[in-house]
């Protein structure tokens, strides 16, 4: 049988100089966004007549071909169930279906491929941890500390577990800039929570948190930790083992990959000894009328048929970034952020920019133009051909703790360019003619 965890053959322009490894000898060559634009045939695409700037990354990335002919190809040449057929196309789609999972393991540095749990989304992993692993291990009076600038996916699971158990909600304050305060996390933690959970990368002000070092804080106060890094895999080197943690989500269509992919990675103890969650067929060992054997992990938290071709392309994703180098996607979307909190107050007069510094920032500028709200801002920028987010971004607690009713997000990925930056800014002093500024 081929390798189907081995490396997928990648386009010729994500593969070959300039933009993958390093010249003779060399520091690695700078991410190319202009020659990947080719692999991310969307981007061909001219809404109202206009180029596609697209900026909305954050909210999810566009898809390389490499990704879409993973799923085309599985759909023509070998759709059949996993686990299941004892026939030849379905040998090859539970082969390429798990070979995946190994990819992606590869790409966060997991231990073990079985510790890869395949959910449909970052926000069913955090539902996954908070129904089983909660509902287990929380009680009257205990607590759960989360961030005020959590995504409403790693608060609302939260909300609704402590609500049914009686337990306790406590929020790590941040400062303006929006960096999380670890003088009064220190202080929480001497309420001894079960668990603590934030995100690696915040979605809306981009702030990058130190995890390793709150991961070691809350271990030290007995808690554990689940990180949700949704907007951190697509842009950083992401080591699990390195980090710590005990659960780690994340999404796939952030990661270049399939809408309906998305990953739980937990220790494999805690997986083993956590109750499934959905129940069905696939999750089971041996099921008798009144009583059932659960399978192993991973497969114990995959009842039912799964979207498989979504795993199949989200292993592709994996191995594309994999293959471009995540410390120059860091480097190549750092120096964009950089570049956009230069040009914009200059370009664009009053703007608003929100955020803490290009060095512990991701690729995400959340902005206002005074007296324009960012919903006409976008709706105008649209007819540019720019793409971006408007409204709270699933943070509506953090809009609040920072007092803005909504905001405009423009969002980077590996295939953004200055030049989308410079047809930013130039849309917004559109936007600010037609509002007569
Ligand atoms: N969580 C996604 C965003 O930030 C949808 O836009």
């Amino acid at each position: 049988m081929t390798d189907v965890a081995a490396p997928t053959p990648l386009p010729a322009s994500a593969a070959s100089a300039p933009h993958a490894g390093s010249p003779a000898g060399g520091p690695p060559a700078a991410l190319d966004p202009h020659a990947l634009r080719a692999d991310f045939p969307i981007l061909a695409q001219r809404p109202h007549g206009k180029p596609l700037v697209y900026l909305d990354s954050a909210a999810t990335s566009q898809k390389p071909l490499a990704v879409v002919e993973a799923m085309d190809r599985y759909y023509r040449e070998y759709n059949a169930n996993v686990h299941r057929g004892i026939y030849e196309i379905s040998e090859r789609a539970t082969a390429a279906y798990e070979g995946a999972r190994s990819k992606v393991a590869r790409f966060v540095n997991a231990p073990s491929a079985h510790e890869i749990v395949w959910t449909r989304n970052a926000t069913e992993a955090i539902n996954l941890v908070a129904y089983s692993w909660g509902r287990r291990h929380l009680g009257q009076g205990d607590a759960v500390v989360l961030t005020e600038m959590e995504h409403h996916a790693n608060l609302v699971p939260w909300q609704i577990l402590v609500q049914e158990v009686d337990g306790d909600l406590e929020f790590i304050p941040i400062t303006d800039e929006g960096i999380l305060r670890l003088d009064v996390y220190e202080v929480l933690l001497r309420l001894h929570p079960k668990l603590v959970a934030f995100t690696h990368v915040s979605n809306t002000l981009g702030t990058i948190n130190p995890v390793r070092e709150m991961v070691e804080m809350a271990h030290a106060a007995g808690a554990l930790v689940l990180v949700d890094g949704a907007q951190a895999v697509p842009h950083l080197a992401v080591d699990i083992q390195e980090l710590g943690a005990d659960f780690y989500v994340f999404s796939g269509h952030k990661m270049l990959g399939p809408t309906g992919s998305g990953v739980l990675w937990a220790r494999r103890e805690l997986l083993d000894a956590m109750p499934p969650f959905l129940a069905g067929g696939d999750m089971i060992r041996e099921v008798r009328l009144r009583r059932t054997e659960f399978n192993d992990v991973p497969w114990k938290f995959e009842a039912g048929t799964p979207d498989i071709s979504a795993a199949i392309g989200l292993g592709v994703a994996a191995d594309y970034l994999r293959a471009l180098g995540m410390d120059r996607v860091r480097a190549h979307e750092r120096e964009l952020v950089a570049y956009a909190l230069d040009v914009l107050p200059r370009e664009v007069p009053g703007i608003a920019l929100y955020g803490p510094p290009a060095d512990v920032r991701g690729g995400v500028v959340p902005f206002n133009l005074p007296g324009i709200h960012p919903h006409d801002v976008a709706q105008i920028l649209d007819r540019a051909g720019v793409c971006i987010r408007a409204g709270h971004h699933c943070t509506m607690p953090l809009h609040e703790r920072l007092d803005l009713a909504a905001t405009g997000r423009a969002s980077f990925s590996v295939f953004t360019t200055k030049d989308d930056v410079d047809a930013l800014a130039a849309g917004l002093r559109e936007v600010q003619r037609v509002f007569g500024g």
